[in-house]
């Protein structure tokens, strides 16, 4: 491990793949060096590597690692690499993109071992291409739901640069909304229970220069009722094809103080987010994660020892809650009453 600072979160170097270890961040910018698809599994599992299109990004890679411990000379055990796959898709259930980005590469796996890793470096380099138009189209959205006064935005988990390749999504709007000067303030939830607001939005705002205060994600709907909030902005794990999304647990509620107080609701993802194998979020398997999580905080316990508790690190928002869902392409799903003619 090293420890720098750098301004992208992946990068292929010397048959390793290199990431921000985000379970260090506020306090320490270090960087992981992996060199095989179980300290991949295990980087993913813990979270070092997070945010849905990372995950598709580092899935590509996982692959190349995959091919490269099956590979003596020419001979490659396809087998073994397609078990490794299997593993690495599984490693973590509700961001699509992670068994998207894996099954990428290992469409490429037969046509030799450069051919993954092309296919990973390419994935590598679309992602910030994608996230950048989504990030605009979705100002443009933004812009012409809100068109009136500098916006307060509220956001929540962390869709920068660190979920991302680079840019980010929801968060790469408010950069874009910010440079076009039209960001008044950031609310930020904190976003229990591992807080990826708190460390790594906040973070990646004051890199940035945006300004930003943090809430506790209790406070968010106090604050639309007090008319601090002007549009709320997310990100998205998976997307069903009737548009329910399924994103950090919190947004769903969200959602609900949002339409009680008529604040627009915008999703920004890829298109690689969007699950049209699935009708609805009935179909979503939303991830459960360890009590440990719930149980302690900063490493201090906050509830009686052997407390049962229940982690969802998901939820599933109805479309019917959210004014717009906006990709590369452009606003693909939008409520009529709130963009009209947006789809
Ligand atoms: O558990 P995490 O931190 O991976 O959850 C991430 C999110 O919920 C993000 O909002 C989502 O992946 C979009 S990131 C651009």
């Amino acid at each position: 491990m090293q420890t720098a600072t750098h301004d992208y979160s992946l990068r292929w170097e010397e048959d390793a793949l290199l990431t921000v270890d985000q379970r260090q961040l506020p306090h320490t910018v270090r960087l992981l060096r992996i060199t095989t698809v179980d300290e991949l599994i295990e980087a993913i599992r813990s979270l070092a590597i997070r945010g849905a299109p990372a995950l598709g990004v580092a899935g590509a890679f996982g692959v190349v690692l995959a091919m490269r411990a099956h590979s003596t000379g020419t001979d490659v055990d396809f087998g073994g690499v397609h078990r490794d796959a299997e593993r690495l898709a599984r490693a973590r259930p509700t961001a699509v993109n992670l068994a998207w980005g894996v099954r990428r590469a290992l469409g490429k796996v037969s046509s030799g071992r450069d051919a993954a890793l092309n296919e990973a470096l390419a994935m590598l380099a679309e992602d910030e291409r994608v996230n950048r138009s989504a990030a605009e189209n979705a100002a443009d959205v933004v812009l012409r739901l809100c068109p009136d006064r500098p916006l307060r935005v509220l956001t929540h988990c962390n869709t920068g640069r660190l979920a991302t390749a680079a840019f980010g999504t929801a968060l790469g709007a408010i950069r874009v909304l910010a440079g076009r000067g039209r960001i008044e303030g950031v609310l930020v939830d904190e976003t229990r229970p591992l807080l990826q607001g708190a460390r790594l939005t906040c973070w990646e705002l004051k890199e940035l220069h945006i300004p930003h205060r943090l809430v506790v994600d209790s406070a968010a709907a106090w604050a639309m009722a007090q008319g601090e909030v002007d549009c709320v902005l997310v990100g998205a794990d998976r997307i069903a094809a009737n548009g329910d999304t399924a994103n950090k647990i919190g947004t769903y509620s969200l959602a609900l103080a949002a339409q009680r107080h008529r604040i627009p609701f915008v999703v920004v993802a890829p298109e690689s987010t969007r699950d049209l194998g699935i009708a609805s979020g009935r179909d979503i398997v939303v991830e459960e994660r360890g009590a440990e999580e719930v149980l302690e905080f900063g490493g201090a316990s906050v509830a009686p020892a052997a407390t049962s508790v229940y982690n969802p690190a998901f939820d599933v928002t109805p479309a019917n809650l959210i004014s717009a869902v906006v990709t590369e392409r452009g606003c693909v799903l939008a409520r009529d009453d709130l963009v009209p003619g947006g789809s």
